[in-house]
């Protein structure tokens, strides 16, 4: 089983962190194929617990190989803060190999995430402001600075001063901002240029190599499907494709390398920024649901929105992206309900979908239809085998298969790399 790609199946932050670092210890390479650092991805490893944001979550286990593919938008500094950390505590986080062709996330693009966001005012995505959306801007309108460019200085000094030469414009006479030097942004690359040259590599070659002989190479998903710029929420999603597709396309192999797409879906929903979220709790049962599961950004710090399990949503990323398994994170945050939740259903105006609508503006007009099953108040942490939860648990993880499609391999009771019952083996 050599390719395997896992995906959040919601709207972010669903344990994809944890997921990937626990298959990590029988994988050989783990890849992040999409984003940047706007992902957090949080891995708790006995008393430690380590925030990655750029770097892949496998990097924990010292046999795997971690690589950024050409997909990824890399801010330097953030590499290196992240990497220079790790080393502090032991980890060799230096050998991450990284793909001369994936674009660089500079100091401008911060500031026009940043300044475009004010000037949207209400009607703003609510972006992690770390530049992802105007550095894959830049990509597209081919206009953007590679990895690879680091190593010619005279056409980095180039690329930068064009790049530069429109959004100074924007900048000045639109946003009432002062230019940005070409040559301190271009310095300021180039200074990381030695450090980076020994980690870039052909990436494709690496893990069609690597595919070749039998390996197992993990991709490792960020943000989410309903985030991705073509099936999410659109305008409120990231600007990339975060869906399993995104792993041929942001790493160089082709889609027959694939084996097994695992989506990691939390036993509740969340939502972080802006956008619609049919079942969003506005009231004192969603401040519960983020009390009870710790529901704030592991990137930004802010309050995640919270709401019931939500079918559709993940219905939609099982599809989509052609799950093979489902691993269910965090039922443990369920423990303590008589009844529980769960959408079944939405009405639009009278209509009731199964699936999601096919509009903005029907999704913005869709009431949850709920389904309510038992609860359980067992603590179920300590549980490592689907039958030693109560009989209500394994009805309501029954009860979401059915309803998504997909068989639930796996079922995260707590944040521990140990604290996890394995239903189908994922490897
Ligand atoms: P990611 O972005 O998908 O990797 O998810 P985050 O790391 O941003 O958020 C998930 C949070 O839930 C982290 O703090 C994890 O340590 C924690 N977590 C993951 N799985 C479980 C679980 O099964 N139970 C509990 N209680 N916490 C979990
Ligand atoms: P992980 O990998 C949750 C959200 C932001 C915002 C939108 C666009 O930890 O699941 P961006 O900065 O990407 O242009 O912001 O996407 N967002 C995330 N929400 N988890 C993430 O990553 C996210 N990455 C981006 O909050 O709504
Ligand atoms: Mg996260």
């Amino acid at each position: 089983m050599p390719g395997i790609v896992i995906i959040g199946t919601q709207w972010g932050d669903e344990g994809k962190g944890k997921a990937t670092d626990q298959l990590g210890e029988r994988v050989d390479y783990v890849v992040r194929y999409s984003g940047g650092n706007n992902a957090g991805h949080t891995v708790v490893v006995g008393d430690e617990k380590y925030a990655l944001h750029l770097l892949p979550s496998a990097i924990l286990n010292p046999n795997c190989v971690p690589v950024i593919g050409n997909g990824v938008v890399v801010d330097l500094s953030v590499l290196f803060e992240e990497i220079d950390a790790l080393l502090a505590r032991g980890i060799a986080a230096d050998r991450v190999l990284i793909s001369a062709n994936a674009h660089i996330i500079t100091p401008y693009h911060q500031v026009i995430d940043k300044v475009s966001e004010r000037f949207l005012g209400k009607r703003k995505i609510g972006t992690t402001g770390r530049g992802v959306g105007p550095a894959y801007a830049d990509k597209v309108n081919r206009v953007g600075i590679r990895i690879q460019d680091l190593f010619d200085e005279s056409i980095l000094r180039q690329k930068v001063t064009a790049a530069l030469e429109q959004k100074n414009a924007l900048l000045v006479k639109v946003y009432n901002r002062p230019a940005i030097s070409a040559e301190e942004v271009s310095n300021t690359l180039l200074s990381f240029a030695d450090r980076v040259r020994p980690m870039v590599v052909d990436a494709g070659v690496i893990l069609n190599d690597a595919l070749d002989a039998g390996k197992v190479v993990l991709f490792e998903g960020a943000q989410a499907h309903h985030l991705d710029v073509d099936f999410g929420t659109y305008p409120y999603v990231t600007s990339s494709n975060p869906i399993a597709a995104g792993a041929c396309t942001g790493s160089g192999v082709g889609p027959t390398r694939i084996d097994r797409v695992i989506g990691i879906a939390k036993a509740y929903t969340t939502r972080v920024g802006e956008g619609p979220f049919p079942g969003e709790l506005l009231d004192e049962t969603g401040e519960a649901l983020r009390q009870a599961g710790a529901e704030f950004g592991t990137t930004t710090g802010r309050p995640r929105r919270c709401g019931w399990f939500d079918a559709l949503v993940v219905e939609q990323a099982a599809r989509t992206n052609a799950l093979t398994d489902v691993f269910l994170t965090k039922l443990d945050v369920l423990t303590g309900w008589e009844k529980i939740p769960v959408i079944v259903a939405y009405d639009v105006e009278g209509v009731r979908h199964t699936r999601m609508p096919m509009t903005q503006t029907e999704l913005h007009h869709a009431v949850p239809v709920y389904e309510f099953l038992d609860g359980w108040t067992e603590d179920i942490t300590k549980a490592r085998a689907f039958e030693e939860l109560p009989a209500t648990t394994q009805t309501y993880v029954k009860r979401l298969e059915e309803l998504i499609g997909v068989r639930i391999s796996g079922i995260g009771v707590g944040p521990g790399r140990e604290e996890t019952v394995m239903i189908h083996d994922l490897l």
